[in-house]
């Protein structure tokens, strides 16, 4: 066996109704005065109430930061982070989905006093130095898996992603409460749980780091992801699917941090940037044609993972392949979001509404490449030609 190396939170609380542990939590890690970072949709729903009031209650000062947007741009992690140093805060959460988690991972590295690095140094694999302040993870959906990453996503100018990636950004505490994801909207959650099925599977096929730990995670990660996604969908109120999914991600999440994702990624990340795409689904309109792509090179891992899936499962490896991917696609189906790139509508430049067009895919396929520290996961190697074939082959 290859050498590997592990990395991951502290401490992992699981539990309906957890949220109210939130307060002694701080308090355990030293927080007196908590920046709690969230986004607007969260204070409409209410949903940060009874967490605010735990930590109010263990006697902690509480500020709120509520101006996270989807796919943060950097502008947003240097407001928040100029408004974190001025109220002197020694402690951050971030309560929400991937969005919210990252922003709070920036801030607790560049609101600590004692750090010296700006942002524009970090971006890229282990240029972090220096230590972060306090900082708890708190999901609200079961996707990204960001509570147990060590990866921060930014959108830097008008259409590039960048990741800060660095075992300084795990934080100490993750909290999963699936009470706190019973409101999600059928839509989110369908791409918010196909985002973390991609996880699974893309650590799993993952061509440098995969090792037997990451492996673990991801087959049990995907096993519950798999089992509870359209239960979560349909029956939107059903406690145990959700907490079922919340665990499924975050394990695809500790999975995907130590055995990175690849492609699929690569080719979602241009969506989100050019399209305003949200990421989970950017990641469901590319994942067949990239899986169909990586089949004959990925073979036996995915003829694997559908072993785990249906144990029973009959057929030589090819067979069993693609019965993997065949599955993935009726989930799509069956979650009812979009299936190809032409019916996705964005906001053009002049603000208005139109559908992704052919033209646009060159562009796609260009940035695609510069997604380098993704690429090199891929089981099956990547050029631009291929990047726009499967965007064509997405498309209609
Ligand atoms: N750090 C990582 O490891 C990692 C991994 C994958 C993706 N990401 C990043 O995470 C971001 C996407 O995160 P996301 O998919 O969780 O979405 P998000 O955080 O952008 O949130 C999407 C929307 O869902 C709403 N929402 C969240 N929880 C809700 C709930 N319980 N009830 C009702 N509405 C709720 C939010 O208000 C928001 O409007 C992207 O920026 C992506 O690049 C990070
Ligand atoms: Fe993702």
């Amino acid at each position: 066996m290859q050498g590997f190396s592990f990395d991951t939170v502290r401490q992992i609380i699981c539990a309906v109704g957890s949220r109210h542990q939130l307060g002694a939590t701080c308090t355990s890690l030293g927080m007196t005065h908590v920046l709690f970072v969230t986004d607007p949709g969260i204070l409409e729903f209410n949903l940060h109430l009874d967490a605010i009031q735990s930590i109010q209650n263990s006697g902690l000062k509480v500020t709120i930061y509520s101006d996270v947007q989807a796919d943060p741009p950097e502008a947003v992690i240097l407001a928040a982070t100029a408004s974190a140093k001025k109220s002197q805060i020694n402690g951050v959460v971030g309560y929400g989905g991937g969005s919210s988690m990252d922003v709070a991972k920036l801030i607790a590295l560049l609101a600590n006093p004692a750090q010296s690095q700006n942002i524009t140094e970090i971006y890229g694999v282990n240029n972090v130095t220096g230590k972060r302040l306090p900082l708890i993870q708190v999901p609200t959906t079961a996707g990204t898996g960001s509570e147990v990453t060590a990866v921060a996503i930014v959108t830097t100018g008008e259409t590039t992603k960048m990741g800060v990636v660095s075992p300084i950004l795990l934080a100490d505490a993750a909290i999963l409460d699936a009470e706190l994801t019973i409101g999600l909207p059928s839509h989110v959650t369908a791409a918010t749980g196909i985002d973390a099925m991609v996880h699974a599977i893309e650590s799993f096929t993952s061509a440098i780091k995969k090792n037997p730990y990451s492996d673990m995670l991801a087959r049990e990660g995907l096993r519950l992801l798999d089992q509870n996604l359209q239960t979560a969908i349909h029956d939107k109120k059903n406690l145990i699917a959700r907490e079922n999914m919340l665990l499924g991600a975050m394990m695809a999440g500790q999975a995907f941090a130590n055995s990175p994702v690849a492609a699929v990624h690569a080719l979602a990340y241009p969506l989100g940037g050019h399209f305003h795409i949200p990421h989970g689904l950017s990641n469901s309109l590319v994942l067949i044609e990239v899986m169909r792509f990586n089949l004959l090179h990925a073979t036996d891992l995915y003829a694997e993972l559908f072993k785990t899936l249906e144990p029973n499962g009959a057929g030589n490896n090819t067979e069993l392949a693609m019965k993997l991917i065949a599955r993935l696609e009726r989930h799509i189906i069956d979650s009812g979001l979009p299936r190809k790139l032409n019916e996705i509508k964005f906001q053009d430049h002049r603000g208005e509404s139109q559908f992704i067009q052919k033209e646009h895919l060159p562009a796609l396929a260009a940035d695609a490449m510069k997604q380098t520290r993704l690429l090199m996961n891929n089981p099956r190697p990547l050029l631009e030609a291929d990047a726009l074939a499967i965007y064509q082959a997405a498309y209609s």
